[in-house]
């Protein structure tokens, strides 16, 4: 009885997940879902169905200001949030092995959920877990003001070419503080915010960062192409303040935080769990404990986390060599599903009864190889049920691009997300 009970409250569950994929519709938008099924070869003609809607990149789903930390290949927030509200409940456990800036794990505990965080690189961890703990912007202003700076400061690599002498001065002083600080283990949480904007302004195209005008700050160049982009462009690097600049984006991330929202993310974070593991062995998360995992896995074509990470390795004292040894870079297929695979049946024992797995790809080799619909055999391989795949289509604008949106070449967004059930 019990056990009929439960077999019909699974079909519910998924059947009311069909139905909201299916019926979506989004403000006054009258755009209807768009349905195809696909078949997998090698599995009897089964067809899986394709959800195709602007399921969560309109404007009039704005993400938090505490998700504008740039990194390379981030999603936005709306796309775990559209998962977490649709199949959690507050309490329940979200967790991301590839969290890279922490876009799950930090919507996820917006959303009153409790968070694990997993990424081999540990850039990941001091991007993300500050952000449960949002210091007030009169301590960090206090704190700001007590650092310390040695005018005659210098950093131990040639950095000329991205830094004022004066501001390169400042940020060698603040890392020697920050790294005081946390090797005599007397890092605070205002001082791990300060070390996650330092680690955010680094380098970027703007006059809010540190740097002279270089690539968006998610991809740090070398110090050889620099040089290049300072003849092409003329420039040499203007002094840039900062302790003033760091302030500013703290500012900023505050935008849309209430005190109770800051309060909220301070409990979440005291059962927060963040992981700098390989994604396929996780021994720390114990069987069957997260309700949802919302997650994006390197992509097959080559994106260099390290090399992007260099300068911002340098500043938080991480071996670069490390980082590049352990992450994921691959440009073949069979390896990457071989990964993936993997990644999925660790997945399969850490999801509880009647979890799921949101598994975002994005579109890659212009649209040609479909990840999406490799993924699906590798999902049900591993035990899950596959409910079908979500394509989030948006129109290309100016603002999704900041943010990490995937663009491909026509203009427009995709997102592809493999759904999967465990029974
Ligand atoms: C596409 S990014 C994830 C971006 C993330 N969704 C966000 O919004 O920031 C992929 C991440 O996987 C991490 N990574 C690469 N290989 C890994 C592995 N074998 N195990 C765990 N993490 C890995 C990279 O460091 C990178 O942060």
């Amino acid at each position: 009885m019990l056990a009929h009970a439960s077999a019909h409250s699974i079909r519910d569950k998924k059947l009311a997940v069909k139905n909201f994929l299916r019926n979506f519709t989004l403000g006054d938008s009258r755009r209807r879902t768009k349905i195809e099924f696909i078949e997998i070869p090698g599995r009897d003609g089964q067809k899986f169905p394709k959800y195709i809607n602007e399921y969560w990149t309109s404007k009039q789903r704005q993400a938090c200001s505490l998700h504008e930390i740039a990194y390379r290949a981030c999603f936005k927030g709306q796309l775990p949030g559209f998962f977490i509200t649709l199949l959690t409940e507050p309490g329940h456990t979200v967790y991301d092995p590839f969290a890279g800036r922490g876009t799950t794990p930090i919507q996820a505990a917006l959303l009153n959920r409790h968070v694990i965080a997993n990424d081999r690189n540990p850039i990941s961890a001091i991007l993300t877990r500050p952000r449960l703990r949002v210091p007030d912007i009169a301590i960090v202003q206090e704190r700001l003001d007590k650092i310390p700076i040695d005018k005659k400061a210098k950093a131990d690599l040639d950095l000329s070419m991205f830094y004022h002498r004066e501001t390169e001065a400042e940020l060698v002083s603040l890392r020697d503080y920050l790294r005081e600080k946390k090797y005599a283990g007397r890092e605070d949480h205002t001082d791990e915010w300060i070390r996650m904007v330092a680690t955010n302004r680094l380098t970027g195209h703007s006059s809010g960062f540190f740097s002279v005008y270089t690539l968006p700050p998610n991809q740090a160049i070398t110090q050889k192409k620099q040089i290049k982009i300072n003849k092409a462009h003329n420039q040499t690097p203007l002094h840039r303040d900062v302790k003033s600049r760091i302030l500013k984006k703290t500012k900023s991330l505050h935008r849309d935080l209430s005190d109770k929202m800051q309060s909220q993310l301070r409990d979440i974070a005291k059962q927060a769990l963040f992981l700098t593991n390989d994604a396929r062995s996780t021994p720390t998360i114990p069987d069957e404990t997260v309700h949802l995992t919302v997650t994006s896995p390197p992509f097959l074509d080559v994106v260099r986390y390290a090399d992007d990470n260099w300068l911002r390795c340098w500043f938080n004292d991480v071996d670069l060599t490390e980082v590049e040894k352990n992450l994921t870079v691959t440009k073949s297929l069979k390896e990457w599903r071989g990964i993936m695979g993997h990644t999925l049946k660790e997945l399969y024992r850490v999801t509880k009864k009647r979890g799921w797995v949101a598994f975002e790809v994005g579109e890659i080799r212009n649209g040609k190889i479909k990840l999406e619909e490799y993924i699906i055999p590798l999902g049900i391989r591993a035990g899950f049920a596959c409910e079908g795949v979500a394509i989030n289509r948006q129109n290309f604008t100016k603002t999704s691009h900041i943010w990490g949106v995937k663009n491909n070449k026509k203009g427009t967004n995709s997102n592809r997300i493999s759904l999967f059930f465990k029974e």
